[in-house]
């Protein structure tokens, strides 16, 4: 009773697009370039210190509280839609020859509006490999204040449940005041049940807290969820909505970073002009993408839901505070710190160029700080090269004057590749996804159920109750040793991209990067794969430790052509045999003595079928698992890094990457709650690093070619701005449910 008396505050200000010219200051101490779960973190903490001024530039639009968004139930029906960049990859020369979509958000909030929900941090040791990979400071121990940081974290409800699971709750690894809700559905499906019980059968055993660091077994992952309405906790929510009346913060929306602007000049002539073209977006997203992210039987029809929510008396969605905030501030700020210059050749940041697309005009603002990149692993290297950083020869082949030859960036992209397996259940004997798709009066029920009391179906995903096994859990110790000899034994020029394998510092990071992969592929505590379970009998296998290596390039010098990206999956071969190990192992799962009631069927691949065809299926099937990264990683120059340790940009006094883009290698997990912990640690630095002055040290730079200036140095010590009245108009809607 009292549960429904409580006033759920669900959503959320509206950030309205500033419309050009008009509210924005001249110069900010910090400019953020992109609103995802990394940016819009930095963006709070520094916005913390009122005596500074914070810009955020987002691509994409805000959300108006869509349920396709909100109820963890309708997970992916906004997969290429109107928060998706609709990208996709080039072709995919070593699995099947074609593209596959790569659906990345676009909008406040960036991947946390489209993403499964899944909360989870990858392995202790994945963090330790960045230590050795020459970043003090990153290990899991140095990490784990910050995702605590980042967390409000409540376990799960239901102590019956907590026990099906064996979810123990360490509370040392957790934290209880962050921004992000992160919390349990009040629903679980219970198909998860038997294939945990089927998991442990085979020899693998259950993460008890998939949190802690060790990650090797089953787990039920918590969700980036509100507890009490059961809706999705996005970043906008956690990390702007609840700070959007501070006066230091700017956050603009749908308007787009063209390059980043350096001693006051404009590198790249053609990011500046304005063109008469459509094609501001992705490629489109190829066909194939509803049949095979969230698996064929479980996908919900969303045109069967009810239209309406239920409208019983005070439970109906009321829009009951519609304001406009108007923000009046001067500029002129007396607690402004002035610039210091500093020595040449290091290259500083002043501001960045922006516009809402192809076709505006191009509109700049000035950062007398630090310019910090956000805008996630696909277009944040696409930033860099379109400002002049980059491999030399490749900005020389689109006419952009290099900067800073720095041949890591858009290299080392990595991501998890995943496969989809279809062992349908035919006695599905307890509730399942698959009744969304087929059985009306259940959809009909679980709508309602969610509206009226927050519990039910639409409270979880389809996807929960994973798993994250190691290679000697699913074949023979043989096999898994051979497999990390094999790994150990490549030589690594054979499966760079052939730019990357000629250069020696690419190749020397690549190398390093294997011998750590190898062992860690033997390791009976150390994640190979996830098995991502739908509960329907979608069995899909995902790289936990992707070996191959793949590129980011610009195809154009304008903006607003998307980039191309090729993930290369595949152009390590040892990652398809890490799938078909976890594709022969399905076919065991499913047999076992737990999972027999719930009568499954292997359509996909076909049962028995040879290593070929499980070879020839993982090539046509395999595609992303939305976790691109490393495409501006943290590492020494001398291994191909593009940021040290700091996160600072090599060869730039004041440029720091923040992103899925700085990681190493890619830890195994799902990224979000890394990406906010990364955040959260990168906030400490830059504030420590801005004690004082702007900028810091060339890197180790001495690998660095001479950078080029494009004109002397105009901005020395900037004037404080005019005075200027700032009008930041702010559109909140806050619906509640009462
Ligand atoms: C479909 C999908 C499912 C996923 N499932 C999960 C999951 O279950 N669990 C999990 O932990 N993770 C999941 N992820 C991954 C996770 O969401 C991402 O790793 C995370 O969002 C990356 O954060 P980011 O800040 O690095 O980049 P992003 O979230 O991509 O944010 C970057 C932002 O920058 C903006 N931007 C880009 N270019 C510019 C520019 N030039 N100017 C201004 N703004 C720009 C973009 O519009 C975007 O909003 C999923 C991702 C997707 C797409
Ligand atoms: C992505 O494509 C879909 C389908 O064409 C479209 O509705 C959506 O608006 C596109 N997204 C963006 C950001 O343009
Ligand atoms: C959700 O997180 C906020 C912090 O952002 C916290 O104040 C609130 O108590 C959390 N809600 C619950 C139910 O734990
Ligand atoms: C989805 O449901 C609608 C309405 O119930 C129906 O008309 C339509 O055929 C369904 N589509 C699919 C693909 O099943
Ligand atoms: C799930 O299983 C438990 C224990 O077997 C049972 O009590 C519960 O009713 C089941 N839930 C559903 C929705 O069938
Ligand atoms: C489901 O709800 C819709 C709309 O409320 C109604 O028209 C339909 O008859 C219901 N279907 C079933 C099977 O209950």
């Amino acid at each position: 009773m009292l549960a429904f008396s409580l006033a759920y505050i669900c959503l959320l200000g509206i950030a309205s697009a500033l419309p050009l010219n008009s509210p924005l200051l001249d110069e900010y101490d910090y400019i953020i370039v992109g609103g995802g779960p990394a940016g819009l973190t930095v963006a709070n903490r520094l916005s913390e210190d009122p005596n500074v001024n914070v810009l955020l530039l987002e691509a994409g639009p805000a959300d108006v509280g869509e349920d396709i968004i909100y109820v963890p139930g309708l997970i992916g029906h906004d997969i290429g839609g109107r928060y998706d960049w609709n990208l996709s990859t080039v072709p995919q020369a070593y699995l099947d020859g074609n593209p596959r979509s790569i659906p990345q958000g676009r909008a406040l909030g960036g991947g946390t509006l489209l993403n499964g929900m899944l909360w989870s941090r990858g392995g202790r040791e994945d963090y330790d490999d960045w230590v050795q990979l020459g970043s003090p400071g990153w290990s899991w121990d140095d990490l784990l204040p910050y995702f605590k940081k980042s967390e409000t974290y409540s376990p799960m409800q239901s102590e019956t449940v907590a026990e099906q699971y064996s979810s123990w709750e360490d509370t040392s690894v957790h934290g209880y005041d962050g921004p992000v809700n992160v919390s349990f559905p009040h629903y679980t499906w219970n198909a998860s049940i038997n294939l945990f019980e089927g998991l442990n059968e085979l020899g693998v055993p259950t993460a008890f807290d998939p949190n802690a660091g060790d990650v090797a077994g089953a787990s039920y992952l918590p969700f980036d969820l509100e507890p009490l309405t059961q809706s999705r906790a996005t970043a906008r929510r956690a990390y702007f909505d609840t700070v959007v009346d501070r006066p230091n913060l700017w956050v603009v929306t749908e308007q787009a970073v063209t390059q980043v602007l350096f001693n006051g000049a404009q590198g790249n002539p053609d990011a500046s002009t304005p063109v008469s073209t459509t094609m501001n977006l992705g490629q489109g997203t190829s066909p194939s993408t509803r049949d095979s992210i969230f698996g064929q039987g479980s996908v919900l029809n969303i045109s069967s839901l009810p239209v309406d929510r239920p409208t019983r008396g005070s439970l109906a969605k009321r829009n009951i505070l519609s304001t406009l905030w108007r923000r009046l501030r001067l500029s002129f700020n007396i607690f402004r710190r002035q610039t210091s210059t500093l020595p040449s050749p290091t290259l500083i940041a002043t501001g960045v160029e922006f516009a809402p697309d192809a076709q505006s005009p191009r509109q700049t603002v000035r950062a007398s700080r630090e310019v910090i990149l956000a805008a996630g692993a696909i277009h944040t290297p696409q930033v860099l090269m379109l400002s002049g950083i980059g491999p030399s020869d490749h900005l020389q082949h689109h006419g952009i004057e290099t900067l800073v030859d720095l041949p890591g960036v858009g290299n080392n992209l990595q991501d998890h590749m995943q496969v989809w397996c279809w062992a349908p259940y035919h006695n599905p004997y307890t509730p399942n996804p698959t009744a969304l798709n087929t059985d009306q009066a259940f959809v009909n029920a679980s709508w309602d159920e969610y509206w009226t009391r927050r519990t039910g179906p639409f409270t979880s995903g389809a996807i929960a109750g994973v798993a994250f096994p190691s290679l000697p859990h699913i074949t023979s110790p043989t096999t898994a040793s051979s497999l990390a000899s094999l790994a150990a034994a490549q030589l690594p020029a054979l499966y760079l991209s052939p730019s990357a394998a000629t250069h020696p510092a690419l190749l020397a990071g690549y190398s390093a990067q294997l011998s750590l992969l190898a062992p860690a592929l033997a390791s009976p505590s150390r994640a190979a794969y996830e098995l991502i379970n739908a509960n329907d009998g979608d069995l899909t296998a995902a790289t936990m430790r992707p070996l191959s290596r793949g590129t980011l390039r610009l195809a154009s010098p304008q903006p607003f052509v998307p980039p191309l990206i090729d993930p290369r999956y595949g152009s390590n071969p040892l990652d398809l045999l890490v799938l078909r190990a976890a594709l022969a192992f399905n076919a065991r799962l499913i047999a076992t003595r737990a999972m027999a009631p719930l009568a499954p069927a292997q359509t996909s691949p076909r049962p028995g079928a040879s290593e070929q065809e499980l070879d020839a299926y993982i090539r046509a099937r395999a595609q992303t698992e939305y976790h691109p990264s490393g495409t501006a990683a943290m590492m020494p120059l001398a291994l191909g890094g593009v940021v040290d340790s700091e996160l600072r940009v090599y060869g730039t006094g004041n440029v720091r990457v923040v992103d899925a883009s700085v990681m190493p290698v890619v830890p195994a997990g799902h990224l979000q709650g890394v990406v906010y912990g990364v955040a959260e640690k990168a906030a400490d630095i830059i504030k420590a690093a801005n004690g004082g002055l702007v900028g810091g040290e060339l890197g180790d730079g001495q690998d660095l070619s001479e950078p080029m200036h494009l004109a002397p140095d105009t901005t020395a010590a900037p004037q404080a701005s005019p005075a200027q009245v700032d009008v930041v108009t702010m559109t909140t809607f806050l619906t509640v449910y009462v």
